[in-house]
């Protein structure tokens, strides 16, 4: 079942762009709107939400992170996102106007589980993203929105991780719809790109793998990796880390590069391998030419620079000992390609490794207890 893969997690980092394409599957409609009707909230109750929580561990998190730009951009809906197990304990405020969104591949993850129930007594309405059909939180929630992904066999989540920020984009897409039609012509424009995403993660597998791939086998002695990122590249760069952590057991990190100065840059020195993410050039306010400067601040202290762009962004290579290129999209969806590197470089480094990437040590598939 691995179709000829070595291993389940690179035939699920191919399975990508049929789990980004199947979850948005009958979902958009022909005149440039949204179905979603298995949202079965009252859409009186959708417009009178005040407040999003996201709850989520692991990787679901680092989705829900994604999220957060996009619905607070689209919707102006203040939103959070919390780890499931931290929500939990800190006497939350949720009341009967929190929208409460439970991202989980498996939907049996037992502190997001607790964290449901716990919003639901305060009065909350939730919305599960879940990969899982039938899965406990999935018929706990209120509604649930499915990601469909297929079965993911390896711990390390890939496929399920798009599937929930696709998810979230419809989530959030759906209710900047229902409250209102100040975005209507964004909102048809941006589903028109979310259906050209699943073709250009495509082409990140044909056009980039090969490139990651040759660039890992030679990194398998890095002592540790840092990930950089902004905007929602910040997510994107944390879960980068989290794959090398997970599956090559190698030290990583990822920071929003605006903190660099803050702390992290005492760390950069001669051939620190630092992965940055960054925005495209076409994107809003001034967030490109930031992350090249803070490329060019590490680059100058010796830092080994692998830098994720968009096609046609040339500025960045003066500073950059890699350049991997992804197609361009509109700035929030960009983490639907930017990851597929990140993924595939953990997968190679832990088999360069030899490592057994599907089934890391001390972890497991799904976390039922707390
Ligand atoms: C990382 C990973 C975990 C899960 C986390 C939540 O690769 O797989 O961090 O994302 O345990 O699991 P679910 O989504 O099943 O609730």
């Amino acid at each position: 079942e691995k179709d000829g893969y070595p291993s389940f997690m690179e035939k699920e980092i191919h399975d990508q762009p049929a789990a980004v394409g199947d979850t948005l599957l009958g979902r958009l409609d022909e005149n440039g709107s949204l179905t979603l009707d298995e949202i079965k909230i009252d859409e009186a109750v959708l417009r009178s939400i005040d407040k999003i929580v996201v709850i989520a561990c692991g990787t679901a998190a680092y989705a829900g992170q994604v999220a957060r730009y996009a619905i607070e951009h689209w919707c102006r809906i203040p939103t959070e996102v919390e780890l499931a197990h931290e929500f939990r304990y800190r006497d939350p405020i949720v009341n009967e106007k929190t929208l409460v969104v439970a991202v989980s591949q498996s939907g049996e993850t037992m502190d997001t589980l607790m964290a449901v129930r716990h919003a639901q007594e305060q009065g909350a309405k939730v919305v599960a993203i879940c990969n899982t059909n039938g899965s406990t939180i999935p018929r706990e929630a209120d509604a649930v929105l499915y990601t469909h992904a297929g079965p993911e066999i390896a711990v390390a989540s890939t496929k399920a991780f798009l599937a929930q920020i696709t998810a979230a984009y419809l989530l959030g897409l759906y209710l900047a719809q229902l409250r209102g039609n100040k975005y209507k012509d964004e909102i048809a424009s941006l589903l028109t790109e979310l259906e050209a995403m699943p073709a250009k993660i495509q082409r990140v597998l044909d056009e980039v793998e090969p490139q990651v791939k040759e660039l890992a086998s030679g990194m398998k002695d890095a002592g540790s990796v840092l990930f950089l990122g902004r905007h929602v590249g910040f997510p994107v760069a944390m879960e980068g880390a989290l794959k090398l952590k997970e599956i090559a057991y190698i030290h990583a990190e990822g920071f929003a590069a605006g903190e660099l100065k803050h702390g992290p840059i005492a760390l950069i020195d001669q051939g620190q391998p630092v992965i940055v993410i960054v925005p495209s050039p076409n994107g809003r306010d001034s967030l490109h030419a930031k992350v090249v400067s803070n490329i060019q601040e590490i680059r100058a202290r010796g830092a080994e620079t692998i830098v994720i762009a968009e096609e046609g962004d040339e500025a960045v290579r003066e500073f950059a000992n890699h350049v991997l290129h992804v197609p361009a999209a509109p700035t929030l969806l960009q983490p639907l390609l930017a990851t597929v590197p990140l993924q595939i470089f953990a997968c190679e480094l832990a088999g360069a490794k030899g490592y057994d990437v599907d089934q890391p040590r001390n972890l497991a598939k799904s976390v039922t207890v707390e």
